[in-house]
Protein backbone atom coordinates (compact mmCIF):
# COMPACT_ATOMS: atom_id res chain seq x y z
CA UNK A 1 0.00 0.00 0.00
CA UNK A 2 1.51 3.35 -0.92
CA UNK A 3 1.69 6.27 1.65
CA UNK A 4 -1.88 8.11 1.70
CA UNK A 5 -1.32 11.63 2.83
CA UNK A 6 -4.44 13.16 1.28
CA UNK A 7 -7.61 11.97 0.85
CA UNK A 8 -10.74 13.28 -1.23
CA UNK A 9 -14.24 12.45 0.08
CA UNK A 10 -17.05 12.10 -2.55
CA UNK A 11 -20.09 13.37 -0.94
CA UNK A 12 -21.51 14.93 1.89
CA UNK A 13 -24.14 12.57 3.20
CA UNK A 14 -24.14 10.32 6.36
CA UNK A 15 -21.45 8.21 4.45
CA UNK A 16 -19.24 11.24 3.61
CA UNK A 17 -19.56 12.22 7.44
CA UNK A 18 -18.81 9.41 8.34
CA UNK A 19 -15.86 8.81 6.44
CA UNK A 20 -14.25 12.06 7.56
CA UNK A 21 -14.74 11.37 10.92
CA UNK A 22 -13.02 7.77 10.71
CA UNK A 23 -10.02 9.75 8.73
CA UNK A 24 -9.77 12.82 10.98
CA UNK A 25 -9.18 10.80 13.81
CA UNK A 26 -6.49 8.54 12.81
CA UNK A 27 -4.61 11.84 13.06
CA UNK A 28 -2.33 10.48 10.09
CA UNK A 29 -3.58 12.34 6.91
CA UNK A 30 -2.38 15.94 6.16
CA UNK A 31 -5.43 16.72 3.64
CA UNK A 32 -9.09 15.26 4.01
CA UNK A 33 -11.12 17.02 1.56
CA UNK A 34 -15.08 15.96 1.77
CA UNK A 35 -16.58 17.59 -2.15
CA UNK A 36 -20.10 18.18 -1.84
CA UNK A 37 -22.40 19.31 -4.88
CA UNK A 38 -25.30 20.44 -3.07
CA UNK A 39 -24.97 23.72 -0.73
CA UNK A 40 -25.25 21.69 2.29
CA UNK A 41 -24.45 18.56 4.04
CA UNK A 42 -27.17 15.98 4.68
CA UNK A 43 -27.46 14.33 1.24
CA UNK A 44 -30.33 12.17 0.67
CA UNK A 45 -31.98 14.08 3.44
CA UNK A 46 -31.95 17.55 2.29
CA UNK A 47 -35.59 18.54 1.35
CA UNK A 48 -35.91 19.89 -1.87
CA UNK A 49 -39.43 21.66 -1.92
CA UNK A 50 -39.83 22.71 -5.40
CA UNK A 51 -39.26 18.83 -6.74
CA UNK A 52 -37.01 17.95 -9.29
CA UNK A 53 -37.77 17.76 -13.35
CA UNK A 54 -36.37 15.46 -15.95
CA UNK A 55 -37.07 13.67 -19.12
CA UNK A 56 -38.02 9.74 -19.01
CA UNK A 57 -35.82 7.42 -20.72
CA UNK A 58 -37.69 3.95 -20.37
CA UNK A 59 -35.17 1.36 -19.98
CA UNK A 60 -32.49 4.35 -19.52
CA UNK A 61 -29.28 3.91 -17.88
CA UNK A 62 -26.98 6.24 -15.57
CA UNK A 63 -24.82 6.56 -18.58
CA UNK A 64 -26.90 7.44 -20.99
CA UNK A 65 -29.42 9.73 -18.62
CA UNK A 66 -26.35 11.31 -16.42
CA UNK A 67 -23.39 11.66 -18.70
CA UNK A 68 -20.01 13.31 -18.21
CA UNK A 69 -19.90 16.94 -18.90
CA UNK A 70 -17.59 18.38 -20.74
CA UNK A 71 -14.29 19.47 -18.78
CA UNK A 72 -13.03 23.05 -20.25
CA UNK A 73 -9.59 22.20 -22.46
CA UNK A 74 -7.78 24.58 -20.03
CA UNK A 75 -8.13 24.63 -16.42
CA UNK A 76 -8.03 26.63 -14.49
CA UNK A 77 -11.17 28.50 -16.25
CA UNK A 78 -14.88 29.93 -15.29
CA UNK A 79 -17.88 29.25 -17.80
CA UNK A 80 -21.35 29.79 -17.98
CA UNK A 81 -23.44 27.90 -15.38
CA UNK A 82 -23.85 24.19 -16.59
CA UNK A 83 -27.46 23.26 -18.03
CA UNK A 84 -27.64 19.73 -18.33
CA UNK A 85 -29.08 17.68 -15.37
CA UNK A 86 -27.31 16.39 -13.09
CA UNK A 87 -29.88 15.21 -10.64
CA UNK A 88 -28.63 16.61 -7.63
CA UNK A 89 -31.78 17.56 -5.97
CA UNK A 90 -33.43 15.07 -3.96
CA UNK A 91 -35.86 12.26 -3.55
CA UNK A 92 -37.27 13.47 -0.09
CA UNK A 93 -40.85 14.20 -0.09
CA UNK A 94 -43.31 16.64 2.69
CA UNK A 95 -44.11 13.44 5.38
CA UNK A 96 -41.37 11.18 4.78
CA UNK A 97 -39.98 9.39 7.82
CA UNK A 98 -36.97 7.12 8.27
CA UNK A 99 -38.25 3.62 7.95
CA UNK A 100 -35.10 2.40 10.41
CA UNK A 101 -35.38 2.02 14.24
CA UNK A 102 -33.05 4.98 15.54
CA UNK A 103 -30.87 3.28 17.50
CA UNK A 104 -29.46 0.73 14.58
CA UNK A 105 -29.80 4.01 12.61
CA UNK A 106 -27.47 6.50 13.99
CA UNK A 107 -23.76 6.35 13.94
CA UNK A 108 -22.68 4.78 17.05
CA UNK A 109 -21.99 8.01 18.61
CA UNK A 110 -23.97 10.72 18.60
CA UNK A 111 -28.45 9.42 18.59
CA UNK A 112 -31.08 11.15 16.98
CA UNK A 113 -32.69 13.19 19.45
CA UNK A 114 -35.74 10.98 19.48
CA UNK A 115 -37.06 8.34 17.68
CA UNK A 116 -37.88 5.31 16.77
CA UNK A 117 -38.62 6.86 13.28
CA UNK A 118 -38.37 10.19 12.81
CA UNK A 119 -39.05 13.01 9.89
CA UNK A 120 -36.82 13.43 7.35
CA UNK A 121 -35.33 17.26 8.62
CA UNK A 122 -34.00 14.99 11.86
CA UNK A 123 -31.50 13.23 10.17
CA UNK A 124 -30.64 16.13 7.51
CA UNK A 125 -29.78 18.41 10.69
CA UNK A 126 -28.57 15.39 12.34
CA UNK A 127 -25.37 14.58 9.63
CA UNK A 128 -24.80 18.12 9.39
CA UNK A 129 -24.28 18.48 13.39
CA UNK A 130 -21.80 15.25 12.72
CA UNK A 131 -19.85 17.21 10.67
CA UNK A 132 -19.34 19.99 12.84
CA UNK A 133 -19.77 18.08 16.37
CA UNK A 134 -16.36 16.04 15.37
CA UNK A 135 -14.65 19.78 13.81
CA UNK A 136 -15.00 18.14 9.85
CA UNK A 137 -17.43 20.82 8.82
CA UNK A 138 -13.85 23.26 7.52
CA UNK A 139 -13.31 20.01 5.24
CA UNK A 140 -16.78 20.19 3.63
CA UNK A 141 -15.84 21.83 -0.29
CA UNK A 142 -19.61 22.96 -0.95
CA UNK A 143 -21.15 23.24 -3.90
CA UNK A 144 -18.48 21.80 -6.10
CA UNK A 145 -19.10 18.46 -7.95
CA UNK A 146 -16.77 16.39 -8.89
CA UNK A 147 -16.63 15.93 -13.04
CA UNK A 148 -13.88 14.35 -13.75
CA UNK A 149 -11.10 11.39 -11.50
CA UNK A 150 -8.41 10.27 -13.64
CA UNK A 151 -5.96 8.00 -12.43
CA UNK A 152 -2.34 9.50 -12.42
CA UNK A 153 -0.17 6.16 -12.91
CA UNK A 154 3.32 6.79 -11.21
CA UNK A 155 4.92 3.10 -12.24
CA UNK A 156 3.78 -0.25 -14.56
CA UNK A 157 2.24 -1.50 -11.49
CA UNK A 158 -0.15 1.46 -10.97
CA UNK A 159 0.48 0.59 -6.84
CA UNK A 160 1.29 4.03 -6.37
CA UNK A 161 -1.60 5.75 -8.14
CA UNK A 162 -2.68 8.94 -7.38
CA UNK A 163 -6.06 11.18 -8.66
CA UNK A 164 -6.57 13.92 -10.42
CA UNK A 165 -9.83 15.45 -9.59
CA UNK A 166 -11.89 17.86 -12.00
CA UNK A 167 -14.06 20.60 -9.87
CA UNK A 168 -16.75 22.57 -10.59
CA UNK A 169 -18.24 24.93 -8.25
CA UNK A 170 -21.07 26.80 -9.01
CA UNK A 171 -20.71 30.43 -7.88
CA UNK A 172 -24.10 31.96 -7.46
CA UNK A 173 -22.95 35.49 -6.58
CA UNK A 174 -21.36 35.86 -9.41
CA UNK A 175 -23.10 33.56 -11.87
CA UNK A 176 -20.61 31.38 -13.22
CA UNK A 177 -19.33 27.79 -12.88
CA UNK A 178 -15.56 27.80 -10.99
CA UNK A 179 -13.36 24.56 -12.85
CA UNK A 180 -9.75 23.63 -11.43
CA UNK A 181 -8.46 20.61 -10.80
CA UNK A 182 -6.52 18.55 -7.43
CA UNK A 183 -4.70 15.36 -6.49
CA UNK A 184 -5.16 13.35 -3.88
CA UNK A 185 -3.40 9.88 -3.07
CA UNK A 186 -6.63 8.62 -2.03
CA UNK A 187 -10.45 8.71 -2.90
CA UNK A 188 -13.59 7.24 -1.12
CA UNK A 189 -16.54 7.28 -3.08
CA UNK A 190 -18.99 8.65 -0.66
CA UNK A 191 -21.74 9.59 -3.42
CA UNK A 192 -24.79 7.83 -2.53
CA UNK A 193 -27.23 5.62 -5.07
CA UNK A 194 -30.60 6.55 -5.10
CA UNK A 195 -30.08 10.08 -7.11
CA UNK A 196 -30.70 8.72 -11.39
CA UNK A 197 -33.90 7.55 -11.15
CA UNK A 198 -35.03 4.02 -12.91
CA UNK A 199 -37.40 3.53 -15.30
CA UNK A 200 -38.28 0.06 -17.07
CA UNK A 201 -38.62 -0.38 -20.63
CA UNK A 202 -42.33 -1.09 -21.74
CA UNK A 203 -43.90 -1.49 -24.72
CA UNK A 204 -45.72 2.12 -26.08
CA UNK A 205 -44.23 3.84 -22.87
CA UNK A 206 -42.03 6.48 -24.47
CA UNK A 207 -45.13 7.16 -27.43
CA UNK A 208 -47.17 7.57 -24.51
CA UNK A 209 -44.24 9.94 -22.92
CA UNK A 210 -44.58 12.23 -25.73
CA UNK A 211 -48.58 12.09 -26.20
CA UNK A 212 -49.24 13.08 -22.59
CA UNK A 213 -46.03 14.76 -21.76
CA UNK A 214 -47.49 15.35 -18.25
CA UNK A 215 -49.07 12.16 -17.19
CA UNK A 216 -45.91 10.01 -16.21
CA UNK A 217 -43.64 11.03 -13.35
CA UNK A 218 -41.24 9.48 -11.60
CA UNK A 219 -41.36 9.03 -7.53
CA UNK A 220 -37.93 10.71 -6.80
CA UNK A 221 -40.43 13.50 -8.52
CA UNK A 222 -43.14 13.27 -5.44
CA UNK A 223 -43.36 15.56 -2.59
CA UNK A 224 -47.17 15.37 -1.41
CA UNK A 225 -50.31 13.77 -1.94
CA UNK A 226 -52.26 16.78 -2.53
CA UNK A 227 -50.88 17.70 -5.92
CA UNK A 228 -52.68 15.16 -7.04
CA UNK A 229 -56.54 16.21 -5.59
CA UNK A 230 -59.34 15.07 -7.80
CA UNK A 231 -56.77 12.98 -9.56
CA UNK A 232 -56.86 8.75 -10.09
CA UNK A 233 -53.32 7.93 -9.75
CA UNK A 234 -51.68 4.53 -10.56
CA UNK A 235 -48.32 4.02 -8.72
CA UNK A 236 -45.95 1.38 -10.39
CA UNK A 237 -43.79 -0.43 -7.75
CA UNK A 238 -44.65 -1.54 -4.01
CA UNK A 239 -41.12 -0.96 -2.47
CA UNK A 240 -41.00 1.28 0.34
CA UNK A 241 -41.68 4.46 -2.00
CA UNK A 242 -44.59 2.36 -3.96
CA UNK A 243 -46.12 1.76 -0.62
CA UNK A 244 -45.37 4.76 1.28
CA UNK A 245 -46.77 7.10 -1.86
CA UNK A 246 -49.76 4.14 -2.46
CA UNK A 247 -50.37 4.83 1.32
CA UNK A 248 -50.13 8.51 1.43
CA UNK A 249 -52.32 8.77 -1.91
CA UNK A 250 -55.32 6.43 -0.31
CA UNK A 251 -55.27 8.29 2.97
CA UNK A 252 -56.06 11.92 1.34
CA UNK A 253 -59.09 12.58 1.75
CA UNK A 254 -58.77 14.23 -1.98
CA UNK A 255 -56.92 11.85 -4.21
CA UNK A 256 -59.38 9.88 -5.98
CA UNK A 257 -60.53 6.37 -5.69
CA UNK A 258 -59.46 3.57 -6.53
CA UNK A 259 -55.84 4.41 -6.26
CA UNK A 260 -54.00 2.05 -8.67
CA UNK A 261 -50.94 0.02 -7.91
CA UNK A 262 -49.20 -2.35 -10.48
CA UNK A 263 -46.53 -5.05 -8.46
CA UNK A 264 -43.78 -6.80 -9.86
CA UNK A 265 -43.80 -9.47 -6.92
CA UNK A 266 -45.36 -9.06 -3.48
CA UNK A 267 -43.86 -6.85 -0.95
CA UNK A 268 -43.76 -7.63 3.33
CA UNK A 269 -46.20 -5.40 3.86
CA UNK A 270 -48.98 -6.61 1.95
CA UNK A 271 -51.22 -9.75 2.76
CA UNK A 272 -53.89 -11.16 0.82
CA UNK A 273 -55.96 -8.35 -0.05
CA UNK A 274 -55.30 -4.56 -1.03
CA UNK A 275 -56.95 -2.34 1.69
CA UNK A 276 -59.67 -0.77 0.80
CA UNK A 277 -59.74 1.63 -2.17
CA UNK A 278 -56.41 0.28 -3.26
CA UNK A 279 -56.54 -1.61 -6.75
CA UNK A 280 -53.57 -4.26 -7.26
CA UNK A 281 -52.65 -4.76 -11.01
CA UNK A 282 -49.66 -6.79 -12.11
CA UNK A 283 -47.02 -5.39 -14.31
CA UNK A 284 -47.69 -3.41 -17.28
CA UNK A 285 -47.41 -5.22 -20.94
CA UNK A 286 -48.25 -2.15 -22.91
CA UNK A 287 -49.15 1.45 -23.37
CA UNK A 288 -51.45 1.39 -26.66
CA UNK A 289 -51.78 4.96 -28.89
CA UNK A 290 -54.88 5.34 -27.40
CA UNK A 291 -53.85 6.19 -23.93
CA UNK A 292 -54.74 2.73 -22.88
CA UNK A 293 -52.88 0.76 -19.92
CA UNK A 294 -52.54 -2.93 -20.61
CA UNK A 295 -51.53 -4.97 -17.76
CA UNK A 296 -49.69 -8.38 -18.03
CA UNK A 297 -52.98 -9.88 -16.99
CA UNK A 298 -55.01 -8.73 -20.10
CA UNK A 299 -56.90 -6.11 -18.08
CA UNK A 300 -56.71 -2.72 -19.27
CA UNK A 301 -57.26 0.93 -17.65
CA UNK A 302 -58.63 3.41 -20.34
CA UNK A 303 -56.92 7.15 -21.03
CA UNK A 304 -59.82 8.23 -18.32
CA UNK A 305 -59.40 6.12 -16.14
CA UNK A 306 -55.68 7.04 -14.77
CA UNK A 307 -54.58 10.91 -14.68
CA UNK A 308 -51.16 10.12 -13.41
CA UNK A 309 -48.77 7.39 -13.48
CA UNK A 310 -46.22 7.64 -10.76
CA UNK A 311 -42.95 4.99 -11.24
CA UNK A 312 -41.87 4.00 -8.29
CA UNK A 313 -39.12 1.98 -9.65
CA UNK A 314 -36.08 2.77 -7.82
CA UNK A 315 -32.82 4.47 -8.76
CA UNK A 316 -29.32 3.41 -10.06
CA UNK A 317 -25.98 4.21 -8.61
CA UNK A 318 -24.16 6.27 -11.29
CA UNK A 319 -20.41 7.64 -11.46
CA UNK A 320 -20.27 10.21 -14.26
CA UNK A 321 -16.90 11.43 -13.01
CA UNK A 322 -15.11 8.06 -13.37
CA UNK A 323 -12.89 8.98 -16.27
CA UNK A 324 -13.19 5.51 -17.90
CA UNK A 325 -11.15 5.82 -21.01
CA UNK A 326 -8.00 6.98 -18.71
CA UNK A 327 -8.60 4.65 -16.10
CA UNK A 328 -8.98 1.78 -18.39
CA UNK A 329 -12.31 0.17 -16.95
CA UNK A 330 -16.46 0.99 -16.08
CA UNK A 331 -17.24 1.01 -12.63
CA UNK A 332 -20.56 -0.64 -12.26
CA UNK A 333 -22.02 -3.21 -14.11
CA UNK A 334 -25.22 -2.39 -14.72
CA UNK A 335 -26.55 -5.83 -16.12
CA UNK A 336 -24.97 -7.94 -12.81
CA UNK A 337 -26.41 -4.67 -10.64
CA UNK A 338 -22.65 -4.58 -9.05
CA UNK A 339 -19.47 -2.70 -8.64
CA UNK A 340 -16.55 -4.42 -10.63
CA UNK A 341 -14.28 -5.52 -8.35
CA UNK A 342 -15.40 -4.09 -5.13
CA UNK A 343 -13.73 -7.11 -2.30
CA UNK A 344 -16.32 -6.60 0.58
CA UNK A 345 -18.33 -3.98 -0.99
CA UNK A 346 -15.61 -1.67 0.41
CA UNK A 347 -12.13 -1.94 -1.32
CA UNK A 348 -11.48 -1.28 -5.04
CA UNK A 349 -9.26 -4.45 -5.59
CA UNK A 350 -7.79 -3.03 -8.87
CA UNK A 351 -7.41 0.22 -7.54
CA UNK A 352 -6.45 0.10 -3.70
CA UNK A 353 -6.31 3.93 -2.93
CA UNK A 354 -9.70 3.95 -4.23
CA UNK A 355 -12.39 3.08 -1.38
CA UNK A 356 -16.65 3.14 -1.08
CA UNK A 357 -19.06 3.63 1.49
CA UNK A 358 -22.06 3.51 1.50
CA UNK A 359 -23.27 1.07 -1.42
CA UNK A 360 -24.70 -2.06 0.21
CA UNK A 361 -28.08 -2.24 1.13
CA UNK A 362 -27.73 -3.21 4.45
CA UNK A 363 -27.78 -1.55 7.86
CA UNK A 364 -27.07 2.32 6.40
CA UNK A 365 -25.43 4.98 8.19
CA UNK A 366 -23.89 1.97 11.06
CA UNK A 367 -22.48 0.46 8.28
CA UNK A 368 -20.92 3.51 6.77
CA UNK A 369 -19.98 3.42 9.90
CA UNK A 370 -17.73 0.09 9.92
CA UNK A 371 -16.52 0.56 6.25
CA UNK A 372 -14.90 4.00 7.14
CA UNK A 373 -12.96 3.32 10.11
CA UNK A 374 -11.51 -0.15 8.29
CA UNK A 375 -10.61 2.47 5.55
CA UNK A 376 -9.03 5.09 7.58
CA UNK A 377 -7.53 2.41 9.30
CA UNK A 378 -5.97 0.89 6.36
CA UNK A 379 -4.74 3.66 4.61
CA UNK A 380 -2.97 4.64 7.78
CA UNK A 381 -1.08 1.71 7.97
CA UNK A 382 -2.66 0.34 11.43
CA UNK A 383 -5.43 -2.31 10.28
CA UNK A 384 -5.18 -5.05 12.75
CA UNK A 385 -4.88 -7.08 9.66
CA UNK A 386 -4.24 -6.85 5.90
CA UNK A 387 -6.43 -7.24 3.01
CA UNK A 388 -6.51 -10.55 1.17
CA UNK A 389 -4.31 -10.95 -1.90
CA UNK A 390 -5.91 -9.31 -5.20
CA UNK A 391 -6.15 -13.04 -6.17
CA UNK A 392 -8.11 -13.78 -3.03
CA UNK A 393 -10.39 -10.88 -3.31
CA UNK A 394 -11.38 -12.06 -6.87
CA UNK A 395 -12.17 -15.44 -5.49
CA UNK A 396 -14.32 -13.58 -3.05
CA UNK A 397 -16.03 -11.54 -5.84
CA UNK A 398 -16.48 -14.90 -8.56
CA UNK A 399 -17.89 -16.93 -5.30
CA UNK A 400 -20.01 -14.40 -4.20
CA UNK A 401 -21.48 -13.99 -7.82
CA UNK A 402 -22.17 -17.39 -8.68
CA UNK A 403 -23.82 -17.69 -5.27
CA UNK A 404 -26.20 -14.98 -5.17
CA UNK A 405 -27.10 -15.76 -8.80
CA UNK A 406 -28.04 -19.34 -7.29
CA UNK A 407 -30.48 -17.19 -4.67
CA UNK A 408 -31.67 -14.49 -6.86
CA UNK A 409 -30.47 -12.16 -4.57
CA UNK A 410 -28.59 -9.23 -5.55
CA UNK A 411 -24.81 -8.60 -5.29
CA UNK A 412 -25.23 -5.21 -3.20
CA UNK A 413 -28.08 -6.90 -0.57
CA UNK A 414 -26.71 -8.21 2.90
CA UNK A 415 -29.31 -9.67 5.11
CA UNK A 416 -30.15 -9.38 8.62
CA UNK A 417 -31.66 -12.74 9.44
CA UNK A 418 -29.02 -15.06 7.35
CA UNK A 419 -26.45 -14.06 9.86
CA UNK A 420 -24.81 -11.97 6.57
CA UNK A 421 -24.78 -8.87 8.00
CA UNK A 422 -23.40 -10.02 11.50
CA UNK A 423 -20.38 -11.29 9.63
CA UNK A 424 -19.40 -8.59 7.18
CA UNK A 425 -19.59 -6.11 10.30
CA UNK A 426 -17.31 -8.64 11.69
CA UNK A 427 -15.19 -8.50 8.92
CA UNK A 428 -14.37 -5.01 9.05
CA UNK A 429 -14.46 -4.82 12.74
CA UNK A 430 -11.56 -7.55 13.17
CA UNK A 431 -9.48 -5.81 10.05
CA UNK A 432 -9.85 -2.22 11.94
CA UNK A 433 -9.08 -3.17 15.05
CA UNK A 434 -8.76 -1.15 17.73
CA UNK A 435 -7.80 2.65 18.37
CA UNK A 436 -4.17 3.27 19.66
CA UNK A 437 -3.83 3.53 23.33
CA UNK A 438 -4.05 7.56 23.54
CA UNK A 439 -7.03 7.34 21.75
CA UNK A 440 -6.18 7.87 18.07
CA UNK A 441 -8.34 6.95 15.60
CA UNK A 442 -12.29 5.24 15.96
CA UNK A 443 -13.09 2.50 17.66
CA UNK A 444 -15.27 -0.22 15.69
CA UNK A 445 -18.71 0.28 17.78
CA UNK A 446 -20.41 -2.73 18.97
CA UNK A 447 -24.00 -4.10 17.77
CA UNK A 448 -25.42 -4.42 21.15
CA UNK A 449 -28.29 -6.71 22.12
CA UNK A 450 -30.79 -3.82 22.37
CA UNK A 451 -29.92 -2.59 18.73
CA UNK A 452 -30.31 -5.78 17.41
CA UNK A 453 -33.61 -6.24 19.77
CA UNK A 454 -34.82 -2.83 17.43
CA UNK A 455 -33.69 -4.24 14.23
CA UNK A 456 -35.95 -7.48 14.53
CA UNK A 457 -38.84 -6.13 16.43
CA UNK A 458 -39.02 -2.51 16.05
CA UNK A 459 -41.16 -1.51 12.51
CA UNK A 460 -42.65 1.27 10.48
CA UNK A 461 -45.28 -0.76 8.94
CA UNK A 462 -47.36 -4.01 9.95
CA UNK A 463 -46.19 -6.69 8.26
CA UNK A 464 -48.94 -8.62 6.33
CA UNK A 465 -48.67 -12.28 6.00
CA UNK A 466 -50.55 -13.67 3.11
CA UNK A 467 -51.84 -16.68 4.95
CA UNK A 468 -52.47 -17.25 8.66
CA UNK A 469 -49.59 -18.00 10.62
CA UNK A 470 -49.59 -22.09 11.51
CA UNK A 471 -50.71 -22.98 15.13
CA UNK A 472 -48.46 -22.24 17.85
CA UNK A 473 -46.21 -19.86 15.16
CA UNK A 474 -45.94 -16.69 17.28
CA UNK A 475 -43.42 -15.22 13.99
CA UNK A 476 -44.94 -11.73 13.02
CA UNK A 477 -47.32 -10.86 15.93
CA UNK A 478 -47.52 -7.89 16.58
CA UNK A 479 -48.60 -4.81 18.93
CA UNK A 480 -49.57 -1.19 17.34
CA UNK A 481 -47.66 1.29 19.33
CA UNK A 482 -47.60 4.77 19.25
CA UNK A 483 -46.79 5.22 15.21
CA UNK A 484 -44.67 2.16 14.81
CA UNK A 485 -45.22 -1.45 15.51
CA UNK A 486 -43.80 -4.17 17.08
CA UNK A 487 -43.67 -7.53 15.56
CA UNK A 488 -42.35 -10.69 17.64
CA UNK A 489 -39.46 -12.58 15.82
CA UNK A 490 -40.40 -11.16 12.22
CA UNK A 491 -38.21 -12.13 9.49
CA UNK A 492 -36.80 -9.90 6.68
CA UNK A 493 -36.09 -7.76 9.40
CA UNK A 494 -33.74 -5.44 7.19
CA UNK A 495 -35.63 -5.96 4.09
CA UNK A 496 -37.43 -2.23 4.21
CA UNK A 497 -33.98 -0.72 3.30
C1 LIG B 1 -36.66 8.37 -0.27
C2 LIG B 1 -35.60 7.70 0.54
C3 LIG B 1 -35.85 7.36 1.86
C4 LIG B 1 -34.87 6.71 2.61
N1 LIG B 1 -35.18 6.35 3.89
C5 LIG B 1 -34.23 5.75 4.65
C6 LIG B 1 -34.49 5.45 6.02
O1 LIG B 1 -35.58 5.68 6.51
N2 LIG B 1 -33.51 4.92 6.75
C7 LIG B 1 -32.28 4.65 6.24
O2 LIG B 1 -31.42 4.18 6.97
N3 LIG B 1 -32.01 4.89 4.94
C8 LIG B 1 -32.94 5.45 4.15
N4 LIG B 1 -32.67 5.75 2.83
C9 LIG B 1 -31.36 5.42 2.28
C10 LIG B 1 -30.43 6.64 2.40
O3 LIG B 1 -30.06 6.98 1.13
C11 LIG B 1 -29.28 6.29 3.32
O4 LIG B 1 -29.76 6.17 4.64
C12 LIG B 1 -28.19 7.34 3.41
O5 LIG B 1 -28.71 8.60 3.67
C13 LIG B 1 -27.28 7.32 2.21
O6 LIG B 1 -26.20 8.14 2.52
P1 LIG B 1 -24.99 8.36 1.51
O7 LIG B 1 -24.13 9.39 2.14
O8 LIG B 1 -24.38 7.06 1.18
O9 LIG B 1 -25.66 8.89 0.19
P2 LIG B 1 -26.42 10.27 -0.05
O10 LIG B 1 -27.20 10.63 1.13
O11 LIG B 1 -27.09 10.14 -1.35
O12 LIG B 1 -25.22 11.33 -0.16
C14 LIG B 1 -24.37 11.38 -1.27
C15 LIG B 1 -23.93 12.81 -1.47
O13 LIG B 1 -22.99 12.84 -2.54
C16 LIG B 1 -23.21 14.01 -3.30
N5 LIG B 1 -22.62 13.80 -4.63
C17 LIG B 1 -22.97 12.88 -5.55
N6 LIG B 1 -22.21 12.98 -6.64
C18 LIG B 1 -21.34 13.99 -6.39
C19 LIG B 1 -20.29 14.58 -7.15
N7 LIG B 1 -19.97 14.14 -8.37
N8 LIG B 1 -19.60 15.61 -6.61
C20 LIG B 1 -19.92 16.08 -5.37
N9 LIG B 1 -20.92 15.56 -4.63
C21 LIG B 1 -21.60 14.53 -5.13
C22 LIG B 1 -24.71 14.15 -3.31
O14 LIG B 1 -25.10 15.47 -3.61
C23 LIG B 1 -25.06 13.73 -1.88
O15 LIG B 1 -25.12 14.82 -1.02
C24 LIG B 1 -33.63 6.39 2.04
C25 LIG B 1 -33.38 6.72 0.70
C26 LIG B 1 -34.36 7.36 -0.03
C27 LIG B 1 -34.06 7.70 -1.46
N1 LIG C 1 -38.06 5.90 4.92
C1 LIG C 1 -38.95 5.41 4.10
O1 LIG C 1 -40.06 5.12 4.48
C2 LIG C 1 -38.60 5.25 2.66
C3 LIG C 1 -39.50 5.63 1.68
C4 LIG C 1 -39.14 5.52 0.34
C5 LIG C 1 -37.91 4.98 0.00
N2 LIG C 1 -37.05 4.59 0.99
C6 LIG C 1 -35.72 4.03 0.67
O2 LIG C 1 -35.35 4.51 -0.60
C7 LIG C 1 -34.59 3.53 -1.29
C8 LIG C 1 -35.19 3.28 -2.68
O3 LIG C 1 -36.48 2.67 -2.52
P1 LIG C 1 -37.52 2.63 -3.74
O4 LIG C 1 -38.76 2.01 -3.25
O5 LIG C 1 -37.58 3.97 -4.37
O6 LIG C 1 -36.78 1.70 -4.82
P2 LIG C 1 -36.56 0.10 -4.80
O7 LIG C 1 -36.51 -0.37 -3.40
O8 LIG C 1 -35.41 -0.17 -5.67
O9 LIG C 1 -37.88 -0.51 -5.42
C9 LIG C 1 -38.18 -0.49 -6.78
C10 LIG C 1 -39.55 -1.11 -6.96
O10 LIG C 1 -39.90 -1.07 -8.33
C11 LIG C 1 -40.48 -2.32 -8.65
N3 LIG C 1 -40.45 -2.51 -10.10
C12 LIG C 1 -39.37 -2.48 -10.92
N4 LIG C 1 -39.78 -2.65 -12.19
C13 LIG C 1 -41.15 -2.77 -12.16
C14 LIG C 1 -42.17 -2.94 -13.13
N5 LIG C 1 -41.86 -3.05 -14.42
N6 LIG C 1 -43.47 -3.00 -12.73
C15 LIG C 1 -43.79 -2.91 -11.43
N7 LIG C 1 -42.88 -2.75 -10.47
C16 LIG C 1 -41.58 -2.67 -10.83
C17 LIG C 1 -39.67 -3.31 -7.87
O11 LIG C 1 -40.34 -4.55 -7.80
P3 LIG C 1 -39.53 -5.93 -7.57
O12 LIG C 1 -38.67 -5.70 -6.37
O13 LIG C 1 -40.60 -6.91 -7.39
O14 LIG C 1 -38.71 -6.10 -8.83
C18 LIG C 1 -39.65 -2.57 -6.54
O15 LIG C 1 -40.88 -2.74 -5.87
C19 LIG C 1 -34.57 2.32 -0.36
O16 LIG C 1 -33.40 2.37 0.42
C20 LIG C 1 -35.76 2.54 0.53
O17 LIG C 1 -35.65 1.92 1.80
C21 LIG C 1 -37.39 4.71 2.32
Amino acid sequence: MPTIKTVAIIGAGASGAAAASALTAEKFFDVVKVFERREEPGGTWIYDAIPPTFDLVPGGLPYDIDPPLDIPKTLPTSTAPNTQERFSKTPVYSNLTTNVPEIAMSLSDTRFPYGPFVPHWIPKNYIREYFSIHGNDSLLVLNTTVEDITVIRQDAHGAHNRWRLTLRKHDRARGVDEWWQEEFDAVILANGHYSVPFVPSVTGLPGYLKKFPDRVVHSKSYRTPELYAGKRVLVIGNSASGHDIADQLLKSPTVQHPVYQSRHSRSLWEGDEPPEGLVWKPVIDEYRTDGTIVFADGSTLALDEVDIVIYATGYKPSYPFWNEAANGRALYNYPEGRFHGAYQHTFVTDYPTLGLVGLPRTLTFRSFEYQSIALARLWSGRAAQPLPTAAEQRLWEVQRISERRQSGKKFHDIEWDTGETDAYLSYLYRLAGLPLLDGTGLTPPILNATTRWAIENIRKYPIRRPTPPKQGDISGAETEENGWVLVRNGKDSLSFI
